[in-house]
């Protein structure tokens, strides 16, 4: 059966979350479907954790109770995205397959108890997910009440790599493929080094705990390795499900919270993306971290449809300190989603566990029960949602791509690195958080991505650059493009082998700059940073100088003190028609305000002009743009804005003041449309 690539058949915006009737009476049951209705839940996710329960022994099937509960459910009107189970074998598969269990890299065998998938190379684990998902979609393939396919539950998490014999085996094959020679993949990895020269296929392991670091090259194959095996996994199931029944399928991301898989592969893959996200609650401006997450999701999709598939009511229980949710978060947090593009919110779970490792977790219907404020603002927030149906498909626009590579990352991550402060997630968050306070719209994109459409592109952290993607780079700012990299960018091949020529080398095109030698700064060292742009300022950085040599770029910035005193500290080149920045210090989002607002020139791009933490988005539909504004300060805020406010349903004419901690969608005509109303951002 073809992949049918579309929106699961639900009304509108899609509203609901995780629901385990399992863990309840069926007296249980039937308040919950009178309470989901009341609360405009539309869409729920069943079975994600009932293999033990559907399958009760090997080939053994026991299907009554779902029978029951997809009725009850169909009846009421709720419609179903029913889960494969595969994210936790039964006891019984471990006890007859032990050798399937997942060892970790210091060589401990998982036990069982918890969750987490078994080996990903198992075969005997393949056989059982194809037999549970195949049996699912056969029963269920033409059930009224089930509109999509949720397979698994998040892979990679919580066990990615696994270092059984299984995993070995399957890792030997995987290179041959990739290699065909053993030459081949001892130049690759640069075996000569330490004395690993490989004379045998079967002498190569996974890399396991060793002595000391162990090769970078074969390490980096291994996460590549377990990304694709995680995926003809997900594959497995997927097409055992297509084989059976026709709705769209999909597998829950962890963007921005998990990197064990490229979720740029994986798109590929689904019908729909769907993405778990939870604010991190150290993290005082958590709605960032998850605006970040948003954009990726809808950036991997490429245009398909995304929906949040998890995100929570409240606290969360697994944090060190899990702040519970301020009245009104979770409406912001859920219009944040929305905003940037999501058609679904929902949340995990319905209704709080009793029982288990999550009972201290938020859900829907909270452990103090329908008279309490989440509840409340569950049942506020459905309506509102039920508000919105207009919204659903409008797709988001954005004129600035940051690059987000997976495979970059693993090499990144790997030991021995010139400082503990080289963090991809730290850059990227850093010059994410300075457009999203200017209010410019941000897409994630790879380097080999047709970068055309877009005004500017910034490679925070691209450590990983192949010689082909610098060279697109580099045609990117030739044809007018502006680019801006940061430090620590294009320095190893695909193979983590340093690119000849000086770091950087590949992009020096580009940039018109080498970098001849790194200078990282002691822990806590701050240096200054002398601007002269179209400004002039001392600005502040820390962790990181380097010894910059010149090859045409023009210096915008250089260090005052330090190691690299009086050495460039940012550049502009002009290459093509385009330009080429780069930044080898670490300024802090302020910091970057200077040197962001000559390069928006460049670009020809302007902030919004709003106040720090008035989100504003625009989605576009057929007919309108839908402005949504989420106001995150403890003021209200006024908006220059004119048509009509949904949830509300007034008319907006010229201005609407965004409450202190509230929310705004307001539809306005497309400029050509005529109708007199607009989309401007910006103060009255
Ligand atoms: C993940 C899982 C859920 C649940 C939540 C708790 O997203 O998919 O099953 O454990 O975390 O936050």
């Amino acid at each position: 059966m073809a992949s049918p690539d579309r929106w699961p058949e639900i009304r509108g915006i899609a509203y609901g979350g995780d629901y385990t009737p399992e863990q309840w009476p069926r007296e249980v049951w039937r308040e919950d479907v009178a309470l989901m209705r009341v609360a405009g839940v539309n869409l729920v996710s069943v079975g994600i954790f009932t293999w033990a329960l559907l399958e009760t022994r090997e080939g053994v099937f026991d299907f009554a109770w779902l029978d029951e509960l997809l009725d009850l459910l169909h009846e009421n009107g709720i419609a179903v995205d029913l889960g494969t189970p595969t994210a936790s074998p039964p006891a019984w598969f471990f006890a007859e397959h032990p050798d399937a269990r997942v060892v970790t890299r210091d060589g401990v065998t998982m036990g069982f108890g918890a969750r987490g998938m078994a080996s990903h190379s198992s075969p005997a684990y393949h056989a059982a997910i194809v037999r549970i998902a195949s049996a699912l979609a056969e029963r269920y393939g033409s059930h009224p009440a089930v509109v999509m396919w949720h397979v698994h539950n998040e892979y990679g998490v919580p066990v990615g790599e696994d270092y059984s014999d299984h995993s070995v085996r399957a890792f030997r094959v995987w290179l041959r493929e990739k290699y065909v020679s053993l030459e081949a993949l001892n130049t690759a990895w640069g075996t000569t080094f330490w004395g690993q020269h490989y004379g045998e296929w079967d002498h190569i392991g996974a890399p396991a705990a060793a002595p000391s670091v162990v090769n970078p090259a074969q390490r980096l194959d291994f996460a590549r390795f377990t990304d694709h095996q995680l995926r003809a996994c997900f594959r497995a199931e997927r097409d055992a499900i297509r084989a059976h029944a026709p709705q769209p399928v999909t597998t829950n991301f962890m963007a921005n919270q998990s990197w064990t898989t490229d979720l740029w592969a994986w798109a590929g893959e689904v019908d729909i993306v769907s993405d778990d996200h939870y604010l991190w609650a150290a993290d005082p401006e958590g709605e960032i971290g998850l605006a970040i997450a948003a954009d990726l999701s809808r950036s991997v999709g490429g245009g398909k449809p995304w929906i949040l598939m998890e995100h929570s009511t409240s606290a969360v229980n697994w944090q060190p300190r899990n702040v519970a949710k301020r009245p009104g978060e979770l409406a912001r947090n859920s219009l944040s989603h929305l905003a940037r593009g999501a058609d679904a919110i929902l949340f995990f779970q319905w209704r709080a566990s009793r029982s288990g490792a999550e009972k201290f977790h938020s859900a829907m219907i909270p452990h103090a029960g329908t008279s309490s404020r989440v509840w409340r603002e569950v049942v506020e927030l459905g309506a509102a949602l039920g508000r919105l149906d207009e919204v659903r498909g409008a797709r988001v626009a954005a004129d600035v791509a940051i690059l987000w590579d997976f495979e970059s990352f693993w090499a990144q991550d790997l030991e021995w690195r010139p400082s503990v402060e080289l963090s991809h997630a730290e850059r990227i968050r850093t010059f994410y958080e300075r457009l999203w306070r200017d209010g410019i719209t941000v897409d994630f994109a790879l380097p080999g991505h047709d970068l055309s459409s877009y005004k500017l592109v910034i490679a925070p952290a691209q450590y990983l650059l192949s010689a082909d993607d610098a060279a697109k780079l580099t045609r990117y700012v030739e044809a007018g493009g502006t680019l801006v990299v940061s430090f620590f960018s294009a320095i190893v091949d695909e193979n983590d082998a340093v690119h000849p020529g000086g770091f950087v080398a590949p992009l020096r095109e580009a940039l018109g700059v080498v970098v001849e030698e790194f200078l990282p700064l002691r822990e806590g060292a701050r240096h200054a940073v002398r601007w002269d742009g179209s400004t002039s300022a001392t600005l502040v950085a820390d962790a990181w100088q380097e010894d910059l040599v010149l090859d045409g770029a023009d210096v915008l910035a250089t260090h005052v003190d330090g190691p690299g005193a009086r050495k460039a500290a940012v550049t502009r080149h002009a290459h093509g028609t385009g330009h080429g920045w780069y930044i080898s210090t670490r300024l802090d989002a302020a910091g970057l305000r200077t040197v962001m607002s000559d390069v928006y020139a460049d670009a020809g791009l302007s902030p919004s002009g709003l106040p720090d933490g008035l989100e504003l988005v625009v989605r576009r539909g057929d007919g309108a743009d839908y402005a949504i504004a989420i106001n995150h300060r403890d003021d209200d805020v006024p908006l220059a804005v004119s048509g009509v406010e949904l949830l509300s349903a007034q008319d907006v004419d010229g201005e609407l003041v965004v409450p202190a901690g509230g929310v705004a969608v307001v539809r306005t005509p497309l400029p050509h449309s005529g109708g007199g109303g607009s989309a401007k951002s910006g103060n009255p």
